[in-house]
């Protein structure tokens, strides 16, 4: 049951699964970068269980991102079951558990973390996806819905008495959703009372940071999120901010041909922008070009103009700096 989870290197840091951003040419290339295993972003049961294209298309994956866990959420049991039935086809290394999402459209209909607040029907979860697949499975949660419901240990229970394989925390109940600051404290007291890998998630900034919390509070490895968009470096030595647009602009290149391989020219210099803007958010690029980027409408023209307004900002540093 344990799978792959036995084999992951010591402190595992892991690209945290984000809806929109951790596809498969992202993942993959955190994954090249040294983020330990991949997980998709939430998919919808009921989707899934209607057969739904784009809820399947989501769980494409290349077989160099693997181990890939595929994550689902939903709020019926019974639904739940049965979809992750008809994906297992697809081969994933394990099915994952959304119990952290906060958004009022899923929490407050049962989903995500509003399955904190159903502890009953977390454990016919759990039990029934274990009966129909020897993966393992594990789960993503949060504290609890807010501070005076913080039962993350009452669920780790029970998610372990059904044989759950791994459980990521994100500090934050689902109330505060992203304010405030994630507690460790609460992550490290769940490390210490189950037996079952512990990766702890929120507001990580840089590996030396999470490899310290990993170390400190004695967990598998950790989740890392919104820092690592636009950012694979983070799961290797460098430090981005200390990377020129220049230096930063074949990692961009690698990753937006990924992209276009992945999803076609036009759907890719759309869905890369997003992307281009998070791999710039520190830099010093004039809004006339960072706009002209923005609305380019060919792959082509993208790279043309991304060169060079990496050439033009290296001449104009050079200038400067002379
Ligand atoms: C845009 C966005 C999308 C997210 N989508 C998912 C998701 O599909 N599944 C999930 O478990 N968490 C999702 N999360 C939560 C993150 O995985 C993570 O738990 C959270 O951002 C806290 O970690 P961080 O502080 O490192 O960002 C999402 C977060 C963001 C910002």
């Amino acid at each position: 049951m344990a799978g792959f989870y036995d084999q992951l290197p010591k402190d595992a840091l892991v690209l945290s699964p984000m809806a929109g951003f951790s596809d498969s040419p992202y993942r993959h290339l955190c994954r090249k970068f040294g983020s330990a295993y991949s997980i998709t972003e939430f998919v919808s049961t009921s989707d899934l269980f209607r057969g739904r294209p784009s809820a399947i298309s989501l769980f494409r994956y290349l077989e160099a991102e693997r181990p890939i866990v595929f994550q689902v959420f939903g709020n019926d049991p019974d639904i739940i079951v049965r979809a992750v039935e008809r994906i297992l086809v697809l081969n994933p290394d394990g099915i994952d558990l959304n119990m952290g999402c906060s958004v009022r459209k899923v929490a407050h209909h049962g989903s995500g973390a509003g399955l904190l607040r159903e502890p009953r029907k977390v454990e016919k979860i759990i039990s029934g996806l274990r009966k129909i697949t020897a993966l393992p499975v594990s789960a993503k949660i949060r504290m609890g819905w807010d501070h005076d419901n913080l039962n993350y240990l009452e669920i780790a229970r029970i998610l372990e008495d059904q044989g759950i394989a791994a459980i990521a925390m994100h500090g934050r109940t689902k109330k505060m959703g992203y304010t405030g600051s994630a507690e460790w404290d609460k992550i490290a007291d769940l490390a210490s009372r189950v037996k079952v890998p512990v990766f702890g998630n929120g507001d990580l900034c840089s590996a030396a940071e999470a490899k310290l919390k990993i170390r400190q509070y004695s967990l598998a490895g950790a989740f890392i999120g919104r820092q690592a968009v636009g950012n694979p470096w983070l799961f290797d030595k460098d430090n981005r901010n200390e990377l020129s647009l220049a230096q930063r602009l074949p990692v961009m290149l690698e990753h937006f041909d990924a992209m276009r391989n992945f999803y076609g020219d036009n759907a890719a210099t759309i869905l890369f922008r997003k992307h281009f803007t998070k791999y710039t958010d520190d830099l010093d690029i004039p809004f006339e070009l960072r706009n002209c980027l923005l609305t380019m409408q060919s792959a082509d023209g993208f790279i043309e103009k991304l060169m060079e307004t990496s050439t033009g900002i290296a001449d104009r540093h050079e200038k400067i700096s002379a």
